[in-house]
């Protein structure tokens, strides 16, 4: 098939420069397992599991299976005032994999709908237990959690927040960023030991700055991902959890990368031993092959909300989506959830991301405009320099040049970031690997 063979004069493409597209653009019409098939026939290696989402591969028959009984059985409800089989099904398994008591599933649709969600249930909360002047918010500095207006506002990317400054929200603050490109540019599969504690700044200047009876919530990425997989020095996510607790803060974990599998473990909240007060999820969860996320949150949040002294008729927390907790998305999760267990491909992206951080950091540290690498669980980000006056050109040019050469990378800022699905083969590890290293050389 040609491109001219399909009109793409009417879709606005998200995060994507619309007008190069065109030039050359990249279309596709089919996967398989590790790989896509373009529009012109050419095999595409996914490293980066279509964005977080595809641990499982393309195309797996049990997810799709799932999903055409699920549209022959039930196909839609509404979702107030109601539910159904399957999204009670989802809830609990998704709790029973989550750690401690967080029991209690709010599905939507998206990671940056979850982002919003676990916003406002801690605005929610605190107002029903009577501290409704808990309304700051604190996210970190290159977090993202989204593109709606909570998640922006927490977020801390600054080209997602640059063309909507003036309506942010108002009342959130922001951590220092978690990289020390001096001492630490290489992370090989291990937590980076800081002489000096960055939460220092949390407890002595934000917490003091807003007083901490004002602070509704912190939320971070147990690892930042779409910043470029950047993780935390050691002993940061506990001590996190400890400086919320001695202050009432809520804890919300965005797991929408780092859920699911990722690290070889269920979350980041059991790899880091810290059990948040809400988790965020999306992606992985249905194996992205149709949209969920939700929050799970803690037993305690819930109690709280339903014992507000409300009337039993009403109503206890405004908020939901015409498709939360979707049958047939629920359903695609129930097999994706099945299939991850059958296939033990949780502990299988443990073992592989072994294999791929090994291959980044022997094939790519030394190599021209190379300045950092970082691998931890099933993922990796090779640091590049930046080309003055044109920041993320190299990243782009590169991930481009991947793309010609059958492998899909993403750039994220000066990162090339490289996250294949669980059923990764070695050689496929080597190809992709293999490939950006060609391309790091040819763009020297
Ligand atoms: C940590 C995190 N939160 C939220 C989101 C937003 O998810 P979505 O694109 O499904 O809205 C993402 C997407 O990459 C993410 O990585």
């Amino acid at each position: 098939m040609a491109h001219t063979e399909f009109n793409m004069d009417n879709q606005w493409l998200p995060f994507t420069p619309n007008r190069t597209f065109k030039q050359d653009p990249r279309v596709f019409v089919g996967a398989e397992g590790m790989h896509f098939t373009t529009h012109d026939g050419k095999k595409i290696i996914d490293g980066i599991s279509s964005l977080w989402c595809v641990g499982a591969g393309h195309n797996r028959k049990p997810i799709n299976e799932a999903i055409k009984k699920q549209l022959d059985t039930l196909d839609y409800a509404t979702a107030f005032q109601a539910s159904n089989d399957k999204a009670f099904k989802a809830a609990q398994m998704i709790a029973d994999m989550a750690p401690g008591d967080l029991n209690k599933v709010l599905f939507c649709n998206s990671g940056s709908e979850a982002a919003d969600t676990a916003l406002k249930v801690a605005l929610a909360y605190h107002r029903a237990r009577g501290e409704g002047h808990r309304t700051v918010f604190i996210g970190r500095e290159k977090g993202y959690h989204g593109v709606n207006f909570g998640g922006m506002s927490v977020g801390g990317l600054p080209a997602n927040r640059k063309a909507f400054g003036a309506q942010l929200l108002p009342r959130v603050d922001h951590m220092r960023f978690i990289h020390d490109p001096v001492n630490h540019p290489y992370i090989h599969h291990e937590e980076p030991v800081w002489a000096e504690d960055p939460l220092l700044e949390l407890e002595n200047r934000i917490l003091v700055l807003h007083d901490p009876s004002n602070i509704a919530a912190v939320i971070v990425e147990p690892i930042a991902g779409s910043a470029g997989w950047y993780i935390p020095p050691q002993g940061y996510v506990k001590r996190l959890r400890e400086i919320c607790d001695k202050h009432g803060i809520l804890l919300i974990f965005d797991e929408v990368i780092t859920g699911f599998g990722r690290l070889g473990v269920n979350f980041g909240a059991d790899f880091y031993g810290v059990v948040p007060d809400m988790l965020n999820f999306a992606k992985a969860v249905t194996n992205g092959v149709i949209p969920l996320g939700g929050v799970i949150c803690r037993d305690f949040i819930y109690d709280a909300m339903m014992n507000a002294n409300s009337p039993q008729h009403a109503i206890e927390f405004f908020h939901g989506y015409t498709y939360s907790g979707h049958p047939v998305a629920c359903a695609a999760a129930i097999a994706t959830l099945d299939l991850m267990k059958e296939e033990n491909l949780f502990a299988r992206a443990g073992q592989q991301g072994r294999v791929l951080g090994d291959a980044m950091h022997s094939a790519l540290k030394g190599l021209p405009n190379v300045v950092g690498i970082r691998t931890l669980g099933l993922a990796g980000a090779v640091e590049l320099a930046s080309i003055p006056g044109t920041p993320g050109k190299r990243a782009y040019d590169i991930f481009m040049d991947c793309f010609h050469h059958g492998v899909w990378v993403r750039p994220a800022g000066e990162n090339i970031v490289i996250c294949p699905p669980y059923i990764v083969e070695d050689a496929h590890i080597d190809q992709i690997v293999q490939t950006v290293a060609d391309s790091i050389r040819r763009h020297a």
